[in-house]
């Protein structure tokens, strides 16, 4: 196999003339050592680019989807590259709160908002919440009165069309639980009910029709399913989502986010549409940015099968466990070697289902002790990392021009214990 594309790794990833690989002009193996393993390194240069590029292509109310990856620090930063941000749960708002973004740039999703989170973001006053079905569009209209404030509020639909994508992510399909269907009634009576509630200012439709979509055909062919509907509403806002792919492997390919970007936008520029167009992407922004460093305990031959055991797994990320996701990895300290060693890279959790990579491809001279490098793992890792096990929660550090910020801390054990009372 081929060595690892370095196009995958975040934006400043750089090799020295003494063969160091760095990101941010970090070397890798030194703040593998400074941090332990396992680390996520993240660009923050990669990082701002794309918020950059987000706002740059659509503009004020473009919405970073926090559940990628959320810290105050990202949130910060997406928000200081004129991003707004949109969260799905009290801890997601907070956590963007307390970074010091202001309620208005702030977006609530959610098919079962709290009372609380309803009530928090109708008083804050944020950009818009987002009413998913008819109990939480009566609930938002029930919280505005209570409150006296009249919150804005875009309406999501379902266009009920094929998403390529791991059907645990496809939400615009009809099997999903998500939005007013447009094949029904029940799209035009929410819009019609948000319309003429008082209590409510109704300022468009949403959509999102899943995540990690690897063809523009899908977003085209839902955005084809859903124009009558629109053209019929004539919404000032219309949001159509996040989604949109990234490549994991060598031999993935993707369109850009300018790609997608334009392609969308100039698809309603040519239907006429006069509302404005924005999505809320967030793996597009996250994944790339970031590389998970682990170190190798053990290299076990058993027959056939060699295994590469790292001390990290599925608690880290979960989404190989969940969706069957493909991730590359190679030995940081031979960035250019091939990788002729066909191994299953495996995390140190009690169960089988605990790989990373099945059927992955390291340097022939993977050893334990050796510090790998898995690339692409910005979005949808530290977000979904769980404490199975009873392990700690890695620690994440940004990189820019030589220096290391240590924004998460690695958990302690006594994190770990800090709820339990007996
Ligand atoms: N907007 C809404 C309403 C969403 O539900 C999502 C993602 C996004 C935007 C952002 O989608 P993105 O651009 O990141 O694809 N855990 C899965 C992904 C779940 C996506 C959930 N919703 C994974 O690891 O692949």
């Amino acid at each position: 196999m081929k060595p690892i594309d370095l196009t995958l790794l975040p934006a400043s990833t750089r090799l020295t003339a003494d063969g160091r690989l760095e990101i941010g002009d970090v070397d890798l193996l030194t703040a593998a050592d400074r941090f332990g393993t396992p680390l996520f390194v993240y660009d923050e240069k990669d990082l701002v680019d794309q918020f950059t590029l987000a706002y740059k292509i659509f503009g004020d109310g473009v919405a970073y989807a926090t559940k990628a990856f959320l810290t105050k620090t990202v949130a910060r930063l997406a928000y200081s590259c004129g991003m707004s941000l949109d969260v799905s749960s009290e801890g997601e708002y907070q956590c963007c709160r307390r970074a010091g973004v202001p309620a208005e740039r702030l977006v609530l999703h959610g098919n079962n908002k709290l009372p609380a989170e309803v009530q928090v973001a109708v008083s804050e006053g944020v950009q818009w919440i987002v009413a998913d079905n008819f109990d939480d569009l009566a609930a938002i209209s029930r919280y505005a009165k209570d409150l006296g404030l009249r919150p804005n509020v875009l309406v999501r639909v379902n266009p009920g069309v094929e998403v390529h994508t791991h059907r645990y992510v496809a939400t615009g399909n009809r099997d999903a639980k998500f939005g007013f269907p447009t094949w029904t009634q029940d799209a035009e009576r929410a819009v019609d009910l948000a319309q003429r509630d008082p209590a409510i200012n109704f300022m468009g439709v949403h959509m999102h029709v899943g995540s990690f979509v690897l063809s523009l055909e899908t977003f085209l062919s839902a955005l084809n399913a859903i124009l009558p509907f629109i053209q019929r509403v004539e919404p000032e806002i219309f949001v159509i989502g996040g989604g949109l792919g990234i490549r994991y492997l060598n031999s993935d390919t993707c369109p850009s986010f300018e790609e997608w970007g334009e392609a969308v936008l100039d698809w309603c520029r040519n239907r006429g549409l006069t509302s404005r167009v924005l999505v809320e992407p967030g793996r597009a922004m996250v994944a790339r940015a970031a590389v998970t460093l682990y170190t190798v305990g053990a290299v076990m031959q058993k027959g056939q099968r060699t295994f590469v055991s790292v001390d990290g797994g599925m608690s880290d990320n979960p989404r190989p466990i969940l969706y069957g996701s493909g991730y590359e990895v190679f030995k940081v300290s031979e960035p250019l070697a091939d990788r002729p060693r066909r191994v299953d890279l495996v995390g140190r959790h009690c169960e089988s289902g605990d790989t990373l990579i099945r059927d992955g491809y390291l340097q022939e001279s993977v050893a334990a002790g050796d510090v790998v490098c898995t690339p692409v793992t910005g979005a949808y890792g530290y977000s979904m990392a769980s404490n199975y096990n009873m392990l700690p929660r890695p620690p994440i550090v940004f990189v820019k021009d030589g220096q290391v910020r240590l924004v998460v801390r690695r958990e302690s054990v006594d994190d770990l214990l800090r709820n339990d009372l007996e």
